[in-house]
């Protein structure tokens, strides 16, 4: 599938298939994200792939929105790290939407899970500190993102938007 295909069917997937996903999908999701710019091209984000069943409906507590990880049949935990790159923060948001194209494009449905908050940093600490515990994650690499994976259940309705002029302009503002 082309770029431009898997930009216009991508959607938000939240009903999974109980199917496992296979290895070699797998290894392309994290070449795809390994992949992905970065400022001054630094390692500055990594990936934690998990597909521990267990390990996943744990993480699904990491905040509220994200009880789609009970059944995903994978996911990504994205950290970043300050100390590395100021660009931490785009970094690992490039990155994710590498691997939700890249999901999509296999036949996959992927969805989002925010972890750090930049507006509340105690609720971010919560956050981020539950997901580092369960993981191992070093306390310096803030936990960005949790991205669920697996296959489609449930495929949403067309995507309702606003229209194209609300955000972009032309030449000037
Ligand atoms: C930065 C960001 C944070 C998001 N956080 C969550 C989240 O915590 N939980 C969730 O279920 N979806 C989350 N989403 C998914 C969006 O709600 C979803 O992409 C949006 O409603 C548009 O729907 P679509 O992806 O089907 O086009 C997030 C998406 C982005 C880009």
């Amino acid at each position: 599938m082309d770029v431009l295909s898997a930009i216009e069917k991508r959607r938000e997937i939240t009903h999974f298939k109980p199917d496992p996903i296979p290895s070699e999908l797998l290894d392309k999701l994290m070449r795809a994200a390994y992949l992905a710019p970065s400022g001054n091209n630094l390692p500055s984000r990594e990936f934690i792939l998990v597909t521990d069943r267990k390990t996943l409906r744990t993480l699904a507590a990491t905040t509220p929105y994200m009880k789609w990880l009970e059944q995903s049949a994978a996911a990504v935990v994205i950290v970043s790290d300050p100390q590395l790159s100021k660009y931490w923060l785009q970094d690992a948001s490039i990155a994710g939407g590498f691997l939700w194209l890249t999901a999509v494009s296999l036949g996959l449905g992927a969805a989002w899970g925010a972890v750090y908050h930049s507006e509340d940093p105690q609720e971010s600490e919560r956050r981020e500190c539950y997901a580092r515990s369960q993981l191992s994650i070093p306390d310096h690499l803030r936990v960005v993102a949790i991205i669920g994976l697996g296959w489609p259940a449930a495929e949403p309705g067309p995507k309702q938007m606003y229209p194209l002029e609300r955000v972009v302009h032309r030449e000037r503002y």
